[in-house]
Order: C-alpha cells, then sequence, then structure tokens
C-alpha cells in the first residue's frame, strides 16, 4: 500500500480523544468531538452561568456572527450569503417555499439523493417531483441531466456527494443544464463540506447546504446555507422566523419584511451549543488546511479500498475520478457486523446491506488495517 499523505497531520490526532479509545471511522456520520470544540463548549456553559441572559446579546450574538463570517470565508463567499438554520431540512423547507411553482412545476432531482432533499418537494401538492435515474446505483452520468430538465423545471436539487456511494457529482454540467432551463440550481452538500474543498460561486450553483455535524467536526444542531447574492430578492420565503425579519428586535405583528440577505431564510433561535462547537470545528478545519484533508482523504479511501479488494469483499464503489470518503461494503448481516464491531472498538456504520466506512484525515492505514482484519472475522 502506498504511504498516506501529509503525515504531519497526524498531530492532530491527539486533539480527538475518541481516537485514543476507539478505532473511529464514521465521520460521515458524525465527525469527532475535538478538545479544541470541548473547550468552547466550556467557555459557552460558563457565559451561560454568570451571565445568563446578557450572554445573548453581548456575546452570543457575536459568536453567531463569527460563525457565519468563518462559513463564508471557508467558501469563499460573502458573509450576506450565508445563514444559519437548525438542519439541512430547515434550510431546504425555506428555499423550498420561496417559489412559486405555478408555470413551473417540475423538481428534478437524483434517485440517489437523500430522501429529505427530495421530500422537500414531494410534500407539497402544487410540485410534480421527477428523479433522474441512476444505471449502476453508484452515480448519475453527468450528461443525464439535462435530459430531464426543461423550461417547466423550477428546481434542480441534487447532492454534491451521494451519501450511500460517496459518488462526487461533477457541479458543472448539472449547473448548466439549469441555467440553460432558467431552473434554480438548489445542493445538498452535506456529505461534501469538510471533506471536498467547496467553492459554491465558482461551482455555479444558486443554493449551497452544509452543516458542521459530520466532515466538519462541529455537531449536531445547525446547518449552513448559502444563496448567491444576485437570488436573494427573488427568493420569499413562506415560512418564516423573526430571526429573518428585517426588524428582529422592533417585534412588529403588523408587517414582515424580510432581510435583504440570507439571513431571511433563517429559522428561529440557533442552537448556541453547537455554535460554539462549530467554530472549533471550523478551526481546526481551516489549521488542517481543506487541500490538504482532502488528499489525505482520498488516500485512506483508496488504502482502504485495496485492503477490502484483497480481502476479497464485494464493495459498491465509484470510479476513482468521482470517489470520496465514504466506501460501502456489501455484508449479508451488515447491521449485526457493525453492532459486532462495536464490541470490538471499531465504530462505523450501515446502509441497506452494506457496511459503511468513512476515514476522515485524523485516520491512519493502520486504523484501516485494523478494520479490515476485524470485518473479515465478524
Ligand atoms: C446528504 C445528506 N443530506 C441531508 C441529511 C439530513 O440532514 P438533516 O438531518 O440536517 O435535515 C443527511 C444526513 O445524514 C445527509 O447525509
Amino acid at each position: 500500500m502506498s504511504p498516506i499523505p501529509h503525515p504531519e497531520l497526524e498531530a492532530w490526532r491527539a486533539e480527538f480523544p475518541i481516537l485514543q479509545t476507539r478505532t473511529y471511522l464514521n465521520s460521515c456520520s458524525l465527525g469527532a468531538l475535538s478538545r479544541r470544540s470541548m473547550g468552547y463548549l466550556g467557555e459557552y456553559q460558563a457565559l451561560w452561568n454568570t451571565m445568563g441572559a446578557s450572554a445573548w446579546y453581548e456575546l452570543w450574538m457575536g459568536r453567531i456572527g463569527e460563525l457565519r463570517g468563518r462559513v463564508a470565508e471557508m467558501w469563499d463567499a460573502r458573509e450576506n450569503e450565508v445563514a444559519l438554520s437548525p438542519s439541512v431540512s430547515g434550510a431546504l423547507s425555506s428555499i423550498a417555499s420561496s417559489l412559486d411553482y405555478g408555470a413551473r412545476p417540475k423538481v428534478v432531482v437524483a434517485e440517489l439523493d437523500f430522501p429529505t432533499l427530495v421530500y422537500q418537494w414531494l410534500a407539497r401538492h402544487d410540485v410534480e417531483v421527477v428523479r433522474v435515474p441512476s444505471d449502476d446505483g453508484i452515480g448519475v452520468p453527468p450528461e443525464r441531466w439535462a435530459e430531464y430538465v426543461d423550461e417547466r423545471t423550477a428546481v434542480v436539487a441534487t447532492s454534491h456527494v451521494f451519501y450511500g456511494t460517496g459518488y462526487v457529482q461533477d457541479l458543472a454540467p448539472i449547473a448548466k443544464a439549469a441555467r440553460d432551463a432558467g431552473a434554480l440550481f438548489v445542493v445538498d452538500g452535506y456529505q461534501a463540506v469538510g471533506q471536498i474543498p467547496v467553492r459554491p460561486r465558482a461551482e455555479d450553483c444558486d443554493v449551497y447546504v452544509g452543516g458542521p455535524l459530520k466532515w466538519l467536526l462541529g455537531g449536531p444542531g445547525l446547518a449552513f446555507l448559502w444563496v448567491r447574492e444576485e437570488r436573494i430578492a427573488e427568493l420569499r420565503p413562506s415560512i418564516a422566523s423573526w430571526f429573518g425579519a428585517r426588524d428582529q428586535f422592533e417585534f412588529r405583528t403588523d408587517l414582515l419584511e424580510f432581510r435583504d440577505d440570507a439571513g431571511r431564510f433563517s429559522m428561529g433561535t440557533p442552537a448556541v451549543p453547537t455554535v460554539y462547537t462549530a467554530l472549533g470545528g471550523l478551526e481546526i478545519f481551516r489549521e488542517a488546511g481543506q487541500e490538504r484533508i482532502y488528499e489525505r482523504i482520498r488516500a485512506l479511501t483508496a488504502d482502504l479500498v485495496g485492503r477490502v479488494e484483497e480481502a476479497g469483499m464485494e464493495m459498491k464503489i465509484a470510479d476513482e475520478a468521482h470517489r470520496s470518503g465514504i466506501v460501502m461494503i456489501r455484508h449479508d448481516d451488515a447491521a449485526g457486523a457493525v453492532r459486532r464491531l462495536a464490541e470490538r472498538n471499531l465504530v462505523v456504520d450501515h446502509r441497506a446491506g452494506f457496511v459503511r466506512v468513512s476515514p476522515h484525515f485524523y485516520n491512519t492505514a493502520e486504523e484501516n488495517q485494523r478494520f479490515v482484519a476485524a470485518l473479515r472475522e465478524v
């Protein structure tokens, strides 16, 4: 097996206590908790204890603004294009509520997308959802999108990385199909952010959603929403919260005027503990370096794939050009295997007949080796 690049990043292992007691290969479900985030969480608790509600105005609102700024920086975006939402579902709901489907009743998604993305439009009676099929159950040929998108299409919505296969979609041809038809291009990047360097504007997206839970090491409770500045004014949500109102602290009940920036898509009081833990995760992501993280994830994935092949086990895996840090290994009793691996201190996951393994930059080839050996035994 070839050496894994950027061995200097292994110094970060000491930052994640779980790596000292477990072989942790499940970052696509939940990134590991860092000492940095624990420190932030301690600060949040101390402020709550000592300041009570005054922490809101004096400090917590500042931290919320800081997090938006950090997300903007990570995505090479403007701060007014970024909003916080309680979940990816919440962020997508707000966007889905902002369109008029009268003249354009069609929304095009991929059959491999995460259900919550598709549900935004299946939940509506005024929308016809069209699913772009996959031939191999792994990815969707990029040129296929244009066949499904037309002048009746309001939205093209799909994943940057498919959660069930790790397949990385080429966004440019999908963006072009959407753009040519005059449709909004919405990307669920939850499985991309934190492993793949993401630039939503350069990738020609209109809306991009991610969050701290998984590869960004920031825990559950928030999502990050980016909306292209030029599209914000035309998107008027029909679900709302006071955080999205222009004059939030005037407490008006006679009138709702939305904020001019992406904050109009905010859905109420954000989870402040997650604001703090997410700041820790984003700092580590920035310090370790987006490019280096991705190179290491790709190498660890190649190493894992090689070992699984050598062990003669079957996988559902994208070709190298479209591969990311999610490896699916077929197993007759995937749930049972994951349980038995957990008994041996190995943490992985399962989805529909497959054991799902997701190495992050803090993992090592030795951990891959330990996992494959244990999987053979269970
Ligand atoms: C690609 C993708 N989108 C969305 C979700 C769910 O997001 P949320 O629970 O924040 O609505 C997941 C969850 O694992 C996911 O993998």
